[in-house]
C-alpha cells in the first residue's frame, strides 16, 4: 500500500474509533507526521490526562504509553507495537527499588517517568527530563532522595540543585552512544553550531555542551534561538521535527549511532493494523495504576 493510501486509512480509521494520535519526538518522521500531537515525555502525558478521546494510539515506548494509561483508566490505550520498551525503564525493578528503600528508609523515591508502572506506584514522585530540577526543588531540604534509575540525569539534576542524591547505576544504551570525539569533531568542523544535548548524555558529553535540555527544551531553544546551526545530542529521531519547524536551520546529529531501535519499532503499517484489530491494549492493574497515578500527578503539580 502507498504511504498516501495509509495515511488515508489511518485518517478515517482514526475519526472512526474516537482516537487521537500521540506520538514522540523520537518517532520515525511518518509517524510523527500522522500524528495529532508530537511531544516529549511530559507534554504527552499531559495531553493524554486531558483529551477526550475515547482510545489513545501511543507511539512511542511501553512506560510511556503505560503513563497516559494510569493517567485516563477510563480511556484505552494501544500500542502500534507492544514489545517497544525502554532498556533504561527496565534496569529498576520493584525488587531493587525496595531494596534501595530499605537501606534508606527515611529517604523521598523520585522515580523518572522512564520506569515501569511498578516502580512508579513504589515512588513518591515522578519526574521527567523537562521537569526534573522542579521536582526536586520542591522536596523539603532536610530530606534525602533517592533518584531512580538514570544516574546521569540524576548527576545532572542533583548538580544543578546542589541536592545530593542517592542515584541508582541506570543509564539510556541510546545517549551513550554519543561520545566526547564526537562533539569535539563537530565542534571543530561548525565552529559557529551551538551545541545542544540531553541530560541522559554522559558527564563527558554534557560537559563540551552549550545547553543540555529534554527534547521539548531542545524543539523550544532552536525555535528561539537566532543561531541558525546546531549539534542536536540526543536520539536522531528529533532532527525530522527540527527541520520541519525550521525549515532555515541547519542540524548536525551528534552521532547517527545514537538511534533508539524500540522507538523505531513503530510505523504507519502497525499504526493502521493497531487502530484495525484494537489488540495492543496497555493494561494496568487497578491497585498499581491508582498509587502510580500519586507519583505522576505529584509531578503534574509541581510543574
Ligand atoms: P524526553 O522526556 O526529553 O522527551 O525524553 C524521553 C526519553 O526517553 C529520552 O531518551
Ligand atoms: Fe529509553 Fe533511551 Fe530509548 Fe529514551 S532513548 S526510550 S531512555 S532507551
Amino acid at each position: 500500500m502507498s504511504s498516501i493510501d495509509l495515511k488515508g486509512k489511518i485518517e478515517r480509521l482514526n475519526k472512526e474509533r474516537g482516537a487521537i494520535i500521540l506520538a514522540h519526538n523520537y518517532q520515525v518522521g511518518e509517524v510523527q507526521d500522522i500524528a495529532d500531537f508530537v511531544g516529549d515525555s511530559l507534554a504527552l502525558s499531559k495531553t493524554a490526562a486531558k483529551t477526550d478521546a475515547k482510545v489513545i494510539v501511543f507511539c512511542g515506548v511501553h512506560f510511556m504509553a503505560e503513563t497516559a494509561a494510569i493517567l485516563s483508566p477510563d480511556k484505552k490505550v494501544i500500542m502500534p507495537d507492544l514489545n517497544a520498551g525502554c532498556p533504561m525503564a527496565d534496569m529498576i525493578t520493584l525488587d531493587k527499588l525496595r531494596k534501595l528503600k530499605e537501606q534508606h528508609p527515611q529517604a523521598v523515591v523520585v522515580c523518572y517517568v522512564n520506569t515501569t508502572a511498578e516502580v512508579k506506584a513504589e515512588s513518591d514522585i515522578c519526574c521527567t527530563s523537562a521537569n526534573a530540577a522542579k521536582v526536586v526543588g520542591s522536596i523539603p531540604a532536610d530530606r534525602k532522595i533517592i533518584f531512580v534509575p538514570d544516574k546521569y540525569l540524576g548527576g545532572y539534576i542533583s548538580k544543578k540543585t546542589g541536592r545530593e542524591m542517592i542515584l541508582y547505576n541506570g543509564f539510556c544504551p541510546t545517549h551513550l552512544r554519543i561520545i566526547g570525539e564526537d562533539i569535539k569533531r563537530l565542534k571543530a568542523e561548525h565552529p559557529d553550531a551551538l551545541v545542544i544535548v540531553h541530560p541522559e548524555s554522559s558527564p563527558e558529553v554534557a560537559g563540551l555542551a552549550d545547553l543540555i535540555l529534554g527534547t521539548e527544551g531542545i524543539c523550544r531553544e532552536v525555535k528561539l534561538s537566532n543561531t541558525r546551526k546546531f549539534i542536536i545530542g540526543t536520539e536522531t529521531g528529533i532532527i525530522h521535527r527540527l527541520k520541519k519547524e525550521n525549515p532555515d536551520k541547519i542540524f548536525y546529529p551528534a552521532s547517527e549511532k545514537a538511534v533508539c531501535v524500540n522507538m523505531k519499532r513503530n510505523s504507519l503499517e502497525k499504526v493502521l493494523w493497531a487502530l484495525e484489530d484494537m489488540e495492543n491494549i496497555v493494561i494496568v492493574p487497578d491497585d498499581i495504576g491508582k498509587r502510580a497515578k500519586m507519583a505522576i500527578e505529584k509531578m503534574l503539580e509541581v510543574s
